[in-house]
């Protein structure tokens, strides 16, 4: 075997690591001019990033997705061009408030971001497991993240603010009750599923286009823990679900999802019975039947967690050729952030770090910025020019989309449509069990919340379903005269008949 010897970070060998060079054997001085010392200490300073603003917690691994069945004839990207293709994927799964070091069993949505290396360059699906989301606009995100992170003043998680925050915002019903469900405390990262939860647009050569939601559904089959196991889980092994999908692929037993789409046409999407752009509703899929795609398969561990899971940068703006964003609100905010926050968290040339590089060529006349490690030379370094240089091709170019617009900061009232979904996801989708847990798992949350912010709330769940909003509010002992009064009013006249 090769004698591996041990260098400093410019690759000159070291004599010893055990020692500084100080002035004596016990008490004594060091010196500056130790700078294989200096160069270790002064590394070290430096070891961490900033973590993730949301998300921060989370594993990753390697893989393929592969495309079984053609639908190419909705969207020109060669990475879904034929049956068999393969492509290579990176995918993270994390939750969303706690911090880095925060546990994995917590109540909390999902994560679920995948990297697909394409021919045409990356395109990443920054989704989570769930289909729908807390908000439909992204102007709310900021404050909406503020009520599940800390309180500024205690340094705790406060019921308080989550509630007031849900109970003035009445879009959030939908994803709150799916959250306060088991499958808000998935058991792991395998058994669970994972959502565009945004429409997308596919398009093909001829610039025809149609609306797109993704599924990936767990072969492994949905496992969640009851709110008892996770808090259990949480003490005694916080990164519970990222050793178990570690361990799974270690072990060579493969995590996958079968991929599905639903697909609707533009004309369909003028006349849906809502809006399908908005985040916080679902497709039926009785309109809407999940049509097979393809699988994801998860089959390698990373080899450096730093280099492949903390430094890697999901964008839901990274598209290739035939997939483009949709005109939902919540989506639109989304193009900006995500590239935002990794110029700062990682850099301007986040791209060039191996794990968010791209397996095709990359021509630009981007340069330079902090840590550049693009070899060669840049000239020529703009466009247009005489030279050989890259040039656009028109081939490339996305649907024109005619959109005749009333510019504002449109209010977007909320209406009765937006609890229908609620009500038959609790009639409909719950077992007695589900049920049962639901409430108890709200009511674990609620309960010691302040009681207006209480009303306000359980008239929310009362307007989704009445026997929902009754058993919450019989659990907090409120007057259920009072909550039915609530949920007949606007949502402006309950916030004033509850301010305090
Ligand atoms: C306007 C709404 C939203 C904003 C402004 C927003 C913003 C962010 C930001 C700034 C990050 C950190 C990215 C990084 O440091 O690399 C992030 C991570 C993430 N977000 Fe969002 N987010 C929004 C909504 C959503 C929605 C609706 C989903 C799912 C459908 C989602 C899924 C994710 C995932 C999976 C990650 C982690 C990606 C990774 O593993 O690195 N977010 N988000």
């Amino acid at each position: 075997m090769v004698k591996k010897i041990l260098t400093t970070n410019k690759g000159a060998p070291v004599a010893n690591d055990q020692s500084s060079i100080t002035t004596g054997k016990k008490s004594s001085y060091a010196l500056l001019q130790d700078t294989y010392l200096v160069e270790k200490l002064a590394h070290f300073d430096r070891e961490r990033i900033p973590e993730r603003v949301v998300h921060a917690k989370g594993a990753g691994a390697h893989g393929y997705f592969e495309v079984t069945h053609d639908l190419s004839e909705y969207t020109r990207a060669k990475f879904l061009s034929e049956v068999g293709k393969k492509t290579d994927v990176f995918v993270r799964m994390s939750t969303v408030g706690g911090e880095r070091g925060s546990a994995d069993s917590v109540r909390d949505p999902r994560g679920f971001a995948v990297k697909f290396y394409t021919e045409e360059g990356n395109y990443d699906l920054v989704g989570n497991n769930t289909p729908i989301f807390f908000i439909r606009d992204a102007i709310k995100f900021p404050d909406f993240i503020h009520t599940q992170k800390r309180h500024p003043t205690s340094n705790l998680s406060d019921a308080n603010m989550v509630w007031d925050f849900f109970s003035l915002t009445p879009e959030s019903l939908h994803q709150l009750t799916f959250l306060f469900t088991d499958r808000g405390t998935p058991r792991d990262f395998r058994h669970m599923h994972g959502f565009s939860s945004h429409a997308y647009m596919w398009y093909n050569e001829n610039e025809e286009y149609v609306w797109v939601k993704y599924h990936f559904l767990t072969k492994q089959g949905i496992k969640n823990f009851t709110d008892e196991d996770s808090v259990k889980m949480a003490g005694e092994n916080p990164d519970y679900a990222t050793e178990d999908l570690y361990n799974s692929i270690e072990n060579g037993n493969y995590p996958e999802w079968n991929v599905f789409v639903q697909i609707m046409t533009n004309e369909e999407a003028k006349n849906y019975k809502f809006d399908p752009f908005d985040v916080t509703k679902v497709w039926y899929h009785s309109d809407y039947p999940l049509i097979p795609l393809g699988k994801l398969v998860l089959n390698k561990n990373p080899n450096n967690y730093f280099n492949e899971v903390e430094q890697s940068a999901f964008a839901p703006s990274n598209f290739v050729p035939g997939i483009g964003p949709s005109p939902d609100k919540l989506l639109q905010g989304r193009l900006f952030a995500y590239e935002d926050t990794q110029r700062w968290r990682l850099g301007a040339n986040h791209h060039q770090i191996p794990i968010n590089q791209t397996k095709n060529q990359v021509s630009t006349y981007q340069m330079d910025g902090p840590m550049n490690v693009n070899k060669g030379s840049h000239y020529p370094n703009y466009y247009p020019n005489s030279l050989e240089g890259p040039k656009p091709e028109a081939c490339f170019k996305a649907p024109t989309i005619d959109v005749q617009a009333v510019i504002d900061r449109h209010t977007q009232q909320v209406e009765d449509v937006d609890f229908e979904q609620v009500g038959e996801f609790y009639r409909r989708v719950l077992n007695k069990e589900d049920k049962s847990h639901l409430i108890s798992n709200i009511l674990n949350s609620i309960s010691g919340v302040n009681e207006n912010i209480q009303y306000r709330q359980v008239a929310l769940f009362y307007k989704a379903d009445i026997e929902y909003g009754t058993r919450i509010a019989n659990g907090l002992n409120l007057n259920i005269n009072k909550v039915e009064k609530l949920a007949s009013m606007t949502q402006e006249d309950r916030i004033k008949s509850t301010l305090s």
